[in-house]
């Protein structure tokens, strides 16, 4: 049997235990979210940055009209949450003379697939549902609702930058969602 004493120490506990539960908790569901939203704030800020692709005399072209792209790539650095993440992009890029340059983001507008530049049949061609569009990024045939997204793009100290965006897919309009 308990007596006095050892009833009383029990009750302590009990106490203890039950404060320190609810505590922590109530810690977890009022922090969670505003770590969530430092993270998510953070994502958005550090995504969005001129990335360098290559001096624009380096870059094939020059000359019109245009019959071939230029894949390029670059390493993107995206700080997610307190890490670092390094992922390699590559951008099409048509270049009709050393000032005048368009960017095209690689991603399908359709359903996201990669596309490819056919030289054969001079066209861009995506391999998912073969939406296919010209040099200039029009939409020729398929399902893609829209022709391809071009890149915010710059030339500084002869070299060509671009900022990387990304966008809805599956609808005509050209809607940024991320970076
Ligand atoms: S994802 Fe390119 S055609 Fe469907």
């Amino acid at each position: 049997m308990e007596n006095k004493s050892e009833k009383e120490v029990s009750r302590r506990n009990f106490f203890k235990i039950t404060t320190f539960g609810i505590g922590g908790a109530l810690t977890f569901l009022l922090g969670y979210p505003l770590i969530d939203s430092i993270v998510s704030n953070t994502k958005t800020i550090a995504k969005k940055a001129y990335n360098r692709l290559k001096p624009v005399k380096n870059i094939p072209g020059s000359f019109v009209p245009v019959t071939k792209p230029s894949k390029l790539h670059f390493t993107k650095t995206d700080q997610e949450a307190f890490i670092k993440i390094t992922k390699p992009i590559d951008v099409w890029v048509v270049k009709k003379s050393e000032k005048e340059l368009t960017v095209f983001s690689p991603i399908c507008p359709h359903m996201g697939c990669h596309y490819n530049w056919n030289q054969e049949k001079e066209l861009f061609i995506c391999p998912c549902h073969n939406s296919v569009y010209t040099i200039e990024g029009k939409l020729v045939s398929g399902p893609a609702p829209r022709g391809l997204d071009t890149l915010p793009q710059k030339i500084e100290n002869e070299n060509l930058y671009v900022l990387y965006e990304r966008f809805e897919l599956g609808i005509p309009q050209k809607i940024i969602i991320g970076y």
